[in-house]
């Protein structure tokens, strides 16, 4: 196995591609925590299932940052997404902090015919993982890939108190593009919906 890396644009960023007989087939982008440590982000593989279905699990118990109450898909769905995501246009990221699971990201197409350049992201984070950078690690290694699945918009939403998320996609270019009011009825009340979106060529 022979590792092929160049260096990106992007600070602390480096991209390379594992390779079997030649062929590339695993691309993996490294960054550095802001405490120094190696992020690792790639593309989940079938042996990563569990992680994706624990972490999930963890963000929706907090129960404030996602606008599900219970987790119905389990590990066996998670193996049939990831194996979806070898062949057609969804994209699954997933973070390793130190080579521990950290988080992962999700692109799947819009539905209709004329947006299929349009990406909608999902993202989380292991708590005790925030605020390091894997979030943005994983935001930017999306970028990258999603250009590459032909997606030249990504479209996203969060709740209007997650300030910490609004920040980061600010930061990475997103614009709001608008607020549905009221449109989650969470267990501590209505909660407003924040819409962004991140043209990714022709900025
Ligand atoms: C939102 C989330 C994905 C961000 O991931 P993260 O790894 O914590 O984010 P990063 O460390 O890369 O970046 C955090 C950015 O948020 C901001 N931020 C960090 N700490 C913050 C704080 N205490 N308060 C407000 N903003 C903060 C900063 O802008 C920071 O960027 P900077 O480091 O360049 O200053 C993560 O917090 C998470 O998974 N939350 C729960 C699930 C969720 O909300 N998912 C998104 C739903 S749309």
């Amino acid at each position: 196995m022979i590792v092929l890396s160049f260096v990106t644009p992007q600070p602390f960023l480096y991209a390379h591609y594992v390779t079997q007989n030649g062929v590339p087939y695993l691309k993996t982008w490294e960054y550095l925590s802001k405490d120094g440590r190696p992020i690792k982000v790639r593309p989940a593989q079938r042996g990563d299932a569990q992680y994706l279905h624990e972490g999930f699990k963890e963000v929706v118990d907090e129960g404030r940052w996602l606008p599900t109450f219970s987790v119905n898909a389990n590990i066996t769905d998670w193996v049939h997404w990831i194996e979806k995501t070898n062949h057609s246009r969804e994209i699954l990221l997933i973070a390793f902090l130190d080579d521990d699971y950290a988080g992962h990201l999700t692109l799947q197409p819009e539905e209709w015919n004329a947006s299929q350049h349009v990406a909608k992201l999902g993202i989380i984070v292991r708590k005790p993982c925030r605020y390091l950078g894997v979030g943005r690690s994983l935001m930017l290694a999306s970028e990258e890939i999603g250009l590459e699945k032909d997606y030249t918009k990504i479209i996203l939403s969060t709740f209007e108190d997650n300030t910490i998320a609004i920040d980061l996609y600010k930061q990475l270019g997103y614009r709001l593009v608008g607020v549905r009011k009221k449109h989650f009825n969470m267990p501590n009340g209505f909660i407003d919906e924040v819409l962004m979106e991140k043209e990714l060529i022709g900025q």
